[in-house]
């Protein structure tokens, strides 16, 4: 069969990649892809905004199956447009994305169907919103509805941070995503990421994983796409994750089914584990980067087959293997990200850097150009590792990295650091 695989960052290599194994594929066609993809597939620069243009090169191109890899197009109803003309998509319909799309529409399913989450309100204006911080003061977050390419979360320490953010938010600063707020309890414990396949009735729990998303070494600096990942998260005993499927993820399928919009594809569930057990943080309709990359390297079963069933409804039953081992990502980032960055600098070393093994390195913003690998983007370079232990797959990791010649990038020093510290 042909697949179109849509997106081109870290996340969406690790999936090129795995879907380029198996034994049930054609051809793989990626839009647009990255400078890493280049063997895995047929690269085309179809424009995906263009859902008519999206759906002509699917008939032309007999492709039997769409993966839809980021956010945008979830929320932009590629799925329903491409299912309007009886092509099967992996990712959920324009109404189910909207548990990432408005984080009010989360919050308010979360309240309806009991799911543990951080206390709410919700605004569309500064004066009411400003009244509820009298009532609930800072620590507080403040987030924008929309989609804010991961800016619109400010972590208010003191009330006079939260009524500005809360100005912010209502000047604009946030586009339309900012035309409502969500204001909440700021949650304390570790964090996790939970992912699970779901056709919209089943839900099969994947491996775990956890994620840094600050940007620098000690979880100090700003919040960034992540900078590092490790799958198994060694916190989700089995315990927590049956906890986590009974309270908020079998609760959530249910709600989306009661609403007439049965949530298919990748559910993403951020998650804060307190001390009263797990709380949501919010929803995302898709794999999240860079945990995709170590799923995918210890995902054993084919692929195909559960996404092509999340599609089409026919998840139960379907069972996935894992490898035993350990896989860790370590973003390699522009430097000045998560802030401005310069684009168009060299990187060396890769094939070294690449060599064993037990190493992959996943690209993100590169691109290819007269035999040369260069970085177009913030987060760049995903270098992936596996090893019997956290602490050897982070040895493999960080070895395979002194060998990349890139002066114009950084790295975390530490991604793992919390599965050490349990192991
Ligand atoms: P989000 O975009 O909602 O995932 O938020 C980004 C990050 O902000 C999360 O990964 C958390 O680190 C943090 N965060 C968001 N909401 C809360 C909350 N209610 N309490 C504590 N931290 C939060
Ligand atoms: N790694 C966090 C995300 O994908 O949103």
């Amino acid at each position: 069969m042909n697949i179109l695989l849509i997106g081109s960052g870290g996340r969406e290599h690790a999936l090129a990649w795995k879907i380029s194994k198996s034994p049930l594929l054609g051809t793989l066609y990626i839009a647009p892809g990255n400078g890493g993809m280049v063997s895995l597939g047929t690269q085309t620069d179809l424009d995906v905004s263009d859902h008519q243009a999206v759906i002509s090169f699917a008939q032309k191109n007999d492709i039997e199956l769409v993966v839809i890899g980021p956010e945008a197009p979830l929320v932009a109803g590629l799925s329903d447009d491409l299912a309007a003309d009886g092509i099967l998509s992996f990712g959920p319909s324009k109404a189910a994305a909207q548990l990432e799309g408005s984080k009010g529409f989360t919050k308010d399913i979360c309240r309806d169907y009991n799911i543990p989450t951080a206390a709410y309100g919700r605004f569309d204006n500064a004066a009411s919103a400003k009244a509820y911080i009298q009532d609930h003061s800072a620590p507080i977050v403040i987030k924008a509805d929309g989609l804010a390419a991961g800016k619109g979360v400010i972590m208010a320490e003191t009330n006079e941070q939260a009524l500005a953010a809360i100005d912010d938010c209502f000047d604009g600063s946030f586009g339309e995503a900012g035309a409502e707020l969500v204001i909440e309890e700021w949650l304390h414990g570790e964090e996790a990421s939970f992912f699970v396949l779901t056709d919209g009735e089943t839900a099969l729990p994947l491996a775990t994983a956890q994620d840094h998303k600050r940007a620098y070494d000690g979880d100090e600096g700003p919040n960034t796409g992540g900078m590092g990942a490790y799958s198994p998260a060694p916190v989700m005993t089995e315990a927590l994750i049956k906890q986590t499927m009974q309270e908020i993820i079998e609760p959530t399928v249910k709600a989306m089914k009661d609403k007439g919009t049965p949530y298919k594809g990748v559910l993403y569930a951020g998650l804060m584990l307190t001390k009263d057990g797990p709380k949501l943080i919010e929803y995302n309709a898709r794999f999240g980067d860079p945990e995709c990359q170590v799923l995918m390297t210890r995902l054993a079963s084919d692929i195909v087959p559960a996404l092509k069933a999340v599609a089409n409804g026919t998840l139960e039953g379907v069972k996935l293997n894992w490898h035993d081992e350990t896989a860790i990502t370590v973003v390699m980032a522009a430097n000045g990200y998560p802030g401005a960055y310069e684009k168009g600098s060299e990187i060396k070393g890769l094939e070294t850097a690449g060599a064993p093994e037990d190493v992959i390195i996943f690209h993100a913003g590169t691109k290819k150009e007269g035999g040369k690998t260069l970085a177009i983007g913030g987060r760049v370079l995903n270098i992936t590792a596996t090893g019997s232990s956290v602490k050897i797959a982070q040895e493999k990791a960080y070895n395979a990295i002194s060998k990349i010649d890139w002066p114009e990038g950084f790295c975390r020093k530490d991604i793992g650091w919390r599965a050490i510290k349990q192991a």
